[in-house]
């Protein structure tokens, strides 16, 4: 019987071919695929993906080689049935993702959709043309209003729509530091920095992180040693230590930055779960402060808007910056979260998903109890947790890969201190609290044992 299965692989953080055969696994596994069925030859399927023939063969081997399928010269690839006593899978049937920092889903599908409709039935055309590189000024105002309601009151002119807190990053730091010259970030930072970093060639270096967060101190003789003007920060659960800096330490390194002539980029994309959180640093040296918030962690990564507040003058740089980069973030977009703000629903996600932190955080908690480093006074969607003495960080991830759990090893800019050694849990990918206690519980076997047993 032939079929015309297509996998999903699109989301999939595996290489290609591999991600052919989970999907195959899965859809094996959940019917869609029986028994018999036919695969699409290999140049149709690699056309229909718009992937490479090879890596087609590559998955169709990899697939034959774990049982699930079998190749008939001049016939074709047949799905195979089941041997129940050689079971066909050696890796395990459902990965849980335990990698991506992803929000929990609060239904922010349909209300997208709707808004989408409304945006289809509107001032469509105007939309579609060449708007201001800054941003639409009903969009921009409603991104105020926003910011207000997470605690920070920011001025009109100095706000910009970007394509995402990775676009406002890669602006700020564009606009602060050549390439070649340094930048300071947390000792343990989030990838897309290293990935800015080694796409436009910024050095950086690593400042040492406490149980609260950047060490003022450290970050003062930081700047003192390496001559950098630029610090990159995340004083709102920091990725991935999940701490919250205090007021008294924002202060210190609001002096520090104005004693030292440095500015900040502060990361704010977590902010928003953070209900009581200290005054972001860019409001006290706003002349040295550009301020990333994205609507990606409290709606959707995929409409890809962000916001940048930048110092009043760099305005024009910014300016020009957003058109030289993408000449506008897509105004359909940007309306699309301006409508959503304005009826309410992005404050209503932002409540579903601090209680959906709060409670996968509890369970984290509860279930990963003395490894998990400093639970922060208000949860982030990721848990740092202590790798034991004697265990190694990438053992523990490749573990966890053989038992069907997905984790990513740190980013770490310089060497770490052994106190600090860890990784980080992401809480948002599970599709319920369930799903995630597996994992967890997984993970937590694997910490309590006394050495990394890969194979059984
Ligand atoms: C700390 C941090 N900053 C920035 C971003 C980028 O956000 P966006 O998806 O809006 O580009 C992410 C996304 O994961 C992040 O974790």
């Amino acid at each position: 019987m032939p079929t015309d299965w297509i996998p999903s692989i699109t989301c999939s953080v595996e290489p290609r071919y591999l991600a052919i055969v989970t999907a195959l696994e899965l859809d094996i596994q959940s019917g869609r695929v029986t028994t018999g069925c036919r695969l699409l030859p290999q140049r149709e399927m690699a056309e229909r993906l718009k992937i490479s023939v090879g890596t087609v063969s590559k998955a169709y081997a990899e697939a034959e080689r774990r049982g699930l399928v079998s190749g008939e010269v001049g016939r074709g690839t047949f799905v195979r049935s089941r041997d129940a006593s050689r079971p066909y899978r050696i890796s395990p049937s459902r990965i849980i993702n335990l990698s991506l920092n992803v929000a929990p889903t609060t239904g922010e599908v349909a209300d997208v959709a709707s808004a989408l409709t409304q945006v289809g039935s509107g001032n469509l055309s105007e939309l579609l043309g060449y708007l201001p590189h800054q941003g639409v000024r009903s969009h921009r105002e409603a991104f105020v209003d926003w910011l207000k309601e997470i605690g920070l009151a920011v001025n009109i002119d100095h706000v910009f729509v970007t394509q995402g807190g990775q676009h406002g990053l890669s602006i700020a730091a564009a606009l602060l530091a050549d390439p070649g010259r340094t930048i300071l970030t947390e000792s343990l930072t989030y990838s897309g920095m290293e990935s800015l970093a080694a796409h436009a060639g910024y050095r950086l270096i690593g400042v040492p992180l406490d149980d609260e967060g950047l060490i003022p101190d450290a970050l003062d003789l930081a700047l003192k040693n390496t001559g950098a003007r630029v610090v990159y920060a995340m004083p709102n659960l920091q990725t991935p230590s999940g701490s919250i800096l205090s007021t008294s330490r924002r202060t210190e390194i609001a002096d520090i930055l104005r004693r030292r002539d440095a500015f900040v980029i502060e990361d704010d994309v977590y902010g928003f779960l953070c209900p009581k959180a200290p005054p972001a640093l860019s409001t006290l040296v706003p002349e040295r402060g550009f301020y990333l918030a994205s609507f990606a962690k409290c709606l959707a990564p995929g409409l890809r808007i962000g916001l940048l507040v930048a110092p009043a003058a760099y305005r024009d740089r910014v300016v020009n910056a957003l058109r030289a980069s993408s000449w506008m973030a897509t105004p359909i977009m940007a309306q699309v979260v301006a409508q959503l703000i304005r009826a309410g629903v992005v404050a209503r996600h932002v409540d579903a998903k601090r209680q959906q932190a709060a409670e996968r955080h509890r369970l984290a908690v509860d279930i990963l109890h003395d490894y998990v480093s400093h639970p922060a006074p208000d949860p982030a969607f990721h848990v740092w947790v202590k790798v034991p003495p004697g265990r190694a960080v990438m053992d523990i991830v490749a573990q966890a890969a053989v038992r069907g759990v997905q984790l990513a090893p740190p980013t770490a800019v310089q060497p770490l201190d052994p106190g600090m050694l860890g990784f980080r849990v992401c809480l948002g990918g599970p599709q319920d609290l369930d799903e995630l206690a597996e994992a967890l519980q997984i993970v937590r076997s694997i910490l309590d044992e006394k050495e990394t047993i890969l194979f059984t």
